[in-house]
């Protein structure tokens, strides 16, 4: 296997080489959209960071430029790390990032900085002042080595308001500090938001979201038909865990409701490797866009030798649930333009035990969306008692490692056999299994297990899963999957739950990775519709 490239992806970003972390202060100006990002410029572990610099005119091909923010002063001697833009009036934006000082306490003495565009007339914002007031945030003597990844700032009564993430021993933290003119701030009395146990708040991120639409909203927006998201990157579990409530302008304190719960247990945008997300709002299109990051399942010493590491999911339009209770997500519509060879099915019987190939299309860079239904749900099996003792924040995952894809079932598992080898050595099952508890109701489980996905023994394969909140009354359930060679982003009944994994097949690879549709439940499952697009290269840097 050609280690440096068969791994690569097809229209996922990623840089030319090295490696790469969070995404940093998406935006959009003048016709480009903006992408920074947490980047190593000598090598495939993490390290040496600076800000790279990408844009874009469709968020899917992208151009590279020079990085726009490197360690240079003593304000961010040993390192530029993660920060916001915020768009100020006249259309002027701003960064603010967080500056490492000093390698001690590790992992650094963090400050916030300030950057701005040495000429607003240029759209690619190629070059980045960092003045020379900075540090503009300085933490208290308490918490200098976590306090870091302040927000995109908004605006109200007077206030630029922005959110810096930190803990107090195992508490969780989210500091609000205000400011007039965006040089002096001044920390607010009362945390932002807090909880005990949750540990290192990271890329903390705050916005609104509309109740009546899927259309998105401006930071600084307020109204009566408002939702609030607060989302943390939580630095024990690398999970990316969100709760949606109010924001209480006057006290500026943002309060979840009591439909979502804080840490561990809570919401997560993807049950797979997606972390250190960042959301922004695209005034072109009048949405907000999520952007998050997706390291490697290989070891460091294979990182080394492929000389890359790190990629970033596809773009994903996020808006709330009609419920309120939750947020969706789907891959924003510039990647159908990456669609080609499309094959498709309709009405195709799956039996238990049986597989159908869908053979036409490249099956290592494709894009397949498919509906399957069934006739009854009475095959679907016990919900087991026992499952009970798991902790609830590993309990999908833990079940998808119990009852994997060849485990038969009466209601599933049936869905996708991805990234295949001919004979079946390799293989990542994405697949749905249905219980039923004994109050008579349903649950939905979506896996995505990357245990049978490749014979090297070194990579981490984890069996992720997460439970699909949906009303079975019309016996349908619907899976859309991007397959990119080493990552596979799955979709469940659009983008209520969804599951990234990076896989590492050593057969499965280019024109010999295959894709079937499978079968292993009593109940027989039809394929009521699926299409499948070989998906085209995309420019990325
Ligand atoms: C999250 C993170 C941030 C930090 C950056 C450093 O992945 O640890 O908290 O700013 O990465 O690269």
């Amino acid at each position: 296997v050609d280690v440096k490239n068969v791994y690569r992806t097809g229209y996922h970003f990623q840089p030319k080489k090295n490696w790469i972390n969070d995404p940093n202060a998406p935006m959009y100006y003048k016709g480009f959209y903006h992408l920074f990002y947490q980047y190593n410029p000598k090598g495939a572990v993490w390290g040496n960071i600076v800000w790279a610099h990408s844009v874009s005119t469709d968020l899917i091909n992208w151009i590279p430029l020079e990085p726009a923010i490197v360690p240079s002063k003593p304000f961010d001697k040993y390192g530029c790390w993660s920060g916001s833009a915020t768009i100020l009036p006249g259309d002027k934006p701003i960064i603010l990032y967080t500056g490492i000082i000093n390698k001690k306490p590790e992992p650094g003495h963090q400050v916030q900085n300030y950057a701005i565009p040495a000429n607003y007339s240029d759209p690619y914002l190629r070059k980045w002042i960092k003045p020379d007031n900075n540090p503009i945030i300085k933490p208290t003597h308490e918490n200098v080595s976590s306090f870091r990844d302040p927000t995109t700032a908004w605006f109200n009564n007077g206030h630029w308001k922005t959110v810096i993430g930190s803990k107090n021993n195992h508490r969780g933290i989210a500091y609000l500090y205000r400011s007039r003119d965006f040089i002096k701030w001044t920390k607010a009395k009362h945390p932002f938001h807090t909880k005990s146990n949750t540990g290192m708040w990271e890329c903390p991120d705050f916005f609104p979201v509309s109740s009546q639409e899927t259309s998105g909203l401006d930071t600084s927006a307020l109204g009566d038909n408002v939702k609030y998201v607060f989302k943390v990157s939580l630095d024990m579990t690398r999970f990316d865990y969100y709760t949606i409530g109010t924001y209480n302008v006057i006290k500026d304190k943002y309060v979840p409701d009591n439909t979502s719960v804080d840490g561990w247990a809570g919401l997560r945008y993807d049950y797979g490797n997606f972390y250190a997300s960042k959301t922004f709002f695209d005034p072109i299109k009048k949405r907000r866009i999520l952007l998050g990051w997706a390291n490697e399942s290989s070891t460091t010493n294979e990182d080394i030798a492929k000389g890359w590491a790190g990629i970033h999911l596809i773009p994903r339009k996020l808006w709330l649930d009609p419920s309120g209770h939750k947020l969706l997500q789907w891959p924003i519509r510039e990647l159908d333009k990456l669609r080609g060879k499309m094959v498709e099915l309709r009405n195709v019987k799956v039996n238990k035990g049986d597989t159908v190939e869908v053979k036409g299309i490249t099956s290592a860079q494709a894009d397949v969306d498919v509906t399957f239904s069934f006739s009854s749900l009475d095959k679907a099996e016990m919900y087991d008692k026992k499952w009970e003792k798991f902790p609830v924040e590993n309990l999908a995952k833990s079940i998808c490692g119990i009852k994997g894809s060849n485990v038969q079932g009466g209601l599933g598992p049936f869905g996708l056999l991805t990234l295949a080898s001919s004979k079946l050595e390799e293989y990542t099952p994405i697949f749905f299994r249905i219980f039923k508890t004994i109050d008579n109701k349903h649950k939905v489980l979506l896996c995505s297990d990357a245990t049978p996905s490749s014979l090297n023994p070194n990579e981490y394969k984890p069996s992720f899963g997460g439970f699909v909140d949906v009303d079975l009354s019309e016996k349908k359930l619907s899976l859309r999957s991007l397959i990119d060679h080493s990552v596979i982003e799955s979709f469940a009944e659009g983008g209520m739950t969804v599951i990234s994994s990076r896989v590492y097949p050593t057969l499965a690879v280019a024109e010999n990775a295959h894709l079937h549709v499978f079968n292993n439940g009593s109940e027989i499952i039809t394929i009521e519709r699926l299409n499948a697009w070989s998906m085209k290269t995309a420019r990325v840097n």
